[in-house]
């Protein structure tokens, strides 16, 4: 069957950034939000954990040394971003990756225990549909989590979607956990993140307007939603 537009035009862009070596980079402004959520996802040893949109695997090979008797699985639209995960990740044998887009996971139904998706849900062509597929490939008793920095109740990341060259989807936790229940899921909550980076006098990227709203937006934080299934 051919690729969908959408899916398409998602694979090429995040392949040009994985090309611009993006995929290694996004750790340093991602892994301060994920690592509390982390916490709070109570992972075992022997979790079986699939990493959604994990671009070139940074957060995949952390959550393999936190579950080093379960499974860890990265997933991604992107080949090239698959690619550089691989070539990053070879010797961890707990972790593999496979390019695959969220609408349709290419796992089978009730295996992972904890599924995690950073900065990524807002680019699925069909949220609703994505997150039913989370809960489709989550054990009974498993959680999913969602943690994103672009959505409508943080003021400060709005003008993103401009910038942005795939289209993007603007919800408010709200809309995400309604998602999440009309998906199946139990117990569905959000947590806001406060991202602890220093904060610089100056701002010189293409983000933010100036230093000033880019300590307002960390201070009021990622994301996250969750539930059980
Ligand atoms: C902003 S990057 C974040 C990557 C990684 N989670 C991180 O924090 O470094 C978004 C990632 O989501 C992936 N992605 C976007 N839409 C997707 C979809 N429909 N299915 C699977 N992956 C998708 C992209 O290819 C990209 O690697």
């Amino acid at each position: 069957m051919p690729e969908p537009k959408p899916q398409q035009r998602l694979r090429e862009e995040f392949d040009r950034w994985a090309a611009d070596g993006r995929g290694e980079s996004m750790e340093h402004d991602h892994w301060p939000i994920a690592r509390p959520a982390l916490e709070l996802m109570q992972i075992a040893e022997t979790s079986n954990i699939m990493d959604v949109g994990c671009g070139a695997g940074w957060l995949s090979r952390i959550l393999a040394q936190r579950a080093p008797r379960g499974r860890v699985v990265g997933m991604d639209i992107s080949d090239e971003m698959i690619a550089h995960a691989r070539k990053a990740s070879a010797g961890q044998k707990n972790l593999s990756f496979v390019v695959g887009t969220v609408d349709n996971i290419p796992w089978e139904p009730n295996f992972f225990d904890r599924i995690i998706t950073v900065e990524s849900s807002y680019y699925w062509p069909d949220p609703a549909q994505g997150v039913r597929e989370l809960y489709r490939v989550a054990t009974n008793n498993g959680s999913a989590w969602t943690l994103i920095n672009y959505y409508r109740d943080n003021p400060y990341c709005h003008q993103w979607g401009k910038l942005l060259a795939v289209p993007t989807h603007l919800l408010s936790a709200e809309e995400w956990k309604n998602l999440f229940r009309d998906a199946g899921f139990k117990n569905v909550a959000h947590q806001l993140i406060p991202d602890p980076t220093p904060n610089r006098a100056t701002y010189t990227g293409r983000w933010f307007r100036d230093a000033k709203e880019l300590a307002a937006f960390r201070a009021i934080g990622a994301l996250l939603v969750h539930g059980t299934k």
